[in-house]
């Protein structure tokens, strides 16, 4: 392949076909919610049960093994396989797709579904149930309640030193599936072009990003797509 060092962005729209809502294609409302209801460190202070229940209801949509990978989550865990330098998958999605597919080096920038973090400690737990503000975190004070693995808004994002220094590394930087509307995230492609990487976008709707290629269509039809290019013997 001509490229040796890959950073892949994704987003929400990658998952999209596997049956999860993205976040700004249905007028902003979100599984029926403001994101600002559910999604903010206010909220989960204004209103714990509802935010408890939000996420406990998404983390059991990906438990009963109704949302699946799809084509695109498995054509890039194929495209770390074949890459000979450094890859790196960042992505904004908490729903573990990525890893059930099959890719390593994943760093879920905004958190996790399946993980809860203690709110006394910060300390990350596996979490495969529904919890809410009754439940203690198992290994500190006995007051410690967990919360969602979550990065709401308003919260730093995770892992940025790693990716940041990824992508000053990369040749070739490609964008899935994301908007492009939320920092830091949206930076990354003018990151990756000041270090001289070839962009990529791959999503449904152009986004405003500065991108060297950009291709428009489903995730399942063009990242496989875009995978195969790249892995032709002789590819430019
Ligand atoms: N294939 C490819 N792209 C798609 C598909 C699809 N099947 N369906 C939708 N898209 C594209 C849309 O065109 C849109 O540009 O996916 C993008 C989804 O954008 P957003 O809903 O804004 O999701 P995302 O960019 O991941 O949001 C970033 O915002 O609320 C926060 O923390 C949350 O991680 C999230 C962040």
């Amino acid at each position: 392949m001509k490229y040796k060092n890959i950073v892949v962005l994704t987003g929400a729209g990658i998952s999209a076909e596997s049956g999860l809502k993205t976040f700004r294609d249905n007028d902003g409302l979100w599984e029926h919610h403001q994101v600002e209801d559910v999604a903010t460190p206010e909220a989960f202070k204004a209103n714990p049960d509802l935010v408890y229940r939000f996420y406990n209801q998404r983390r059991q949509q990906l438990l009963d093994g109704s949302v699946k990978p799809n084509a695109a989550h498995f054509a890039l865990a194929r495209l770390e396989q074949a890459c000979e330098g450094d890859f790196l998958l960042v992505t904004q999605n908490v729903d573990n797709l990525h890893q059930t597919a099959g890719s390593q080096r994943v760093l879920p920038m905004h958190g996790e579904l399946l993980k809860a973090r203690c709110t006394r400690s910060g300390l990350v737990h596996l979490m495969t149930a529904s919890f809410n503000a009754q439940d203690r975190c198992p290994c500190c004070h006995p007051a410690s309640t967990l919360r969602p693995h979550i990065v709401w808004f308003g919260e730093m994002p995770l892992f940025m030193d790693e990716i940041l220094a990824a992508i000053a590394r990369a040749d070739l930087f490609i964008s899935i599936g994301t908007s492009g509307t939320v920092y830091p995230a949206a930076g990354f492609v003018a990151e990756a072009s000041w270090a001289g990487a070839y962009t990529v976008e791959l999503n449904l709707d152009a986004s405003d990003g500065l991108f060297i290629e950009k291709r428009q269509g489903r995730a399942t039809k063009i990242v496989p797509r875009f995978v195969e290019e790249l892995l032709l013997p002789y590819s430019q």
